[in-house]
């Protein structure tokens, strides 16, 4: 892999905030992972997170992980760019604290703020550069105290290949041109551009403030579970 923007060559260049803001009123009926996944993955969640806390949500969207978080006990932040997705997350009875932001730059909370943090369902697959990685695991072993536990979910390479092998399945269609990938969703005609990323790399970013495992979830899906230790 590249360690750098470089050339997409012919790939559409959409960013986030646009795609997540032309996404929002269906995100939840075409997008969303519901029923008994999303219920197995919530209890796969609660297990390794432990006991209550502050949980800080990074691409809460329109706020799927909530319910679960807050009916353990823990008290969430939610952090998106997209302020059509937390639109939406905000018509929740329950939604706890919402903030619009670029978790990529740094974070607008004070150290050793969460307990907890999590980011899943691709929400991390769009960072601007590889050094982006870095940058936000060094302010997630700010904001997480010692002990803490940061979650995140991850792609694996076989998803984005087989992905990009059926251009007329799905709600949209997936390019990849080496390390970098767009996905532009059939309804709005929006894009999204994002980098092909090992889970490997990501534990790799986060090995100087936590202890990381990575888990299979299926064979389209990885989850670090990275637990906040002593930086070295
Ligand atoms: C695939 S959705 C996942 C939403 C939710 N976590 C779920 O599982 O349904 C990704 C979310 O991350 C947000 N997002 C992507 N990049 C972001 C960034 N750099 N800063 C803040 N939010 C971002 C998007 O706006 C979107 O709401």
């Amino acid at each position: 892999m590249s360690s750098g923007q470089g050339d997409l060559g012919g790939l559409p260049h959409g960013d986030a905030r646009s795609f997540f803001n032309a996404v929002a009123s269906f995100y939840d009926r075409v997008y969303a992972i519901e029923g008994l996944p999303h219920r197995e993955r919530m209890r796969a969640l609660l297990r390794v997170l432990g006991p209550a806390s502050e949980a800080l949500v990074l691409g809460v969207g329109t706020g799927r992980e909530l319910p679960t978080l807050l009916d353990a006990g823990f008290s969430t932040t939610g952090i998106d760019c997209s302020e059509e997705m937390l639109a939406m997350c905000a018509r929740r009875a329950r939604h706890g604290v919402l903030v619009r932001g670029d978790f990529w730059q740094p974070l607008p909370f004070h150290d050793a703020t969460f307990g907890a943090a999590i980011a899943l369902h691709g929400t991390m697959a769009h960072p601007p550069s590889m050094h982006a990685f870095e940058a936000l695991a060094l302010e997630l072993t700010r904001v997480i105290r010692l002990g803490g536990v940061f979650v995140l979910e991850l792609p694996t390479l076989a998803w984005f290949t087989r992905w990009a092998g059926q251009p007329d399945e799905g709600p949209g269609v997936l390019l990849v041109e080496g390390d970098y990938a767009a996905f532009v969703d059939r309804r709005s005609g929006a894009a999204i551009r994002g980098l092909v990323v090992s889970p490997e790399r990501w534990v790799q970013s986060l090995a100087r403030g936590f202890d990381c495992t990575m888990h299979l979830v299926s064979d389209d899906e990885v989850r670090v579970v990275a637990r906040r230790t002593e930086s070295p």
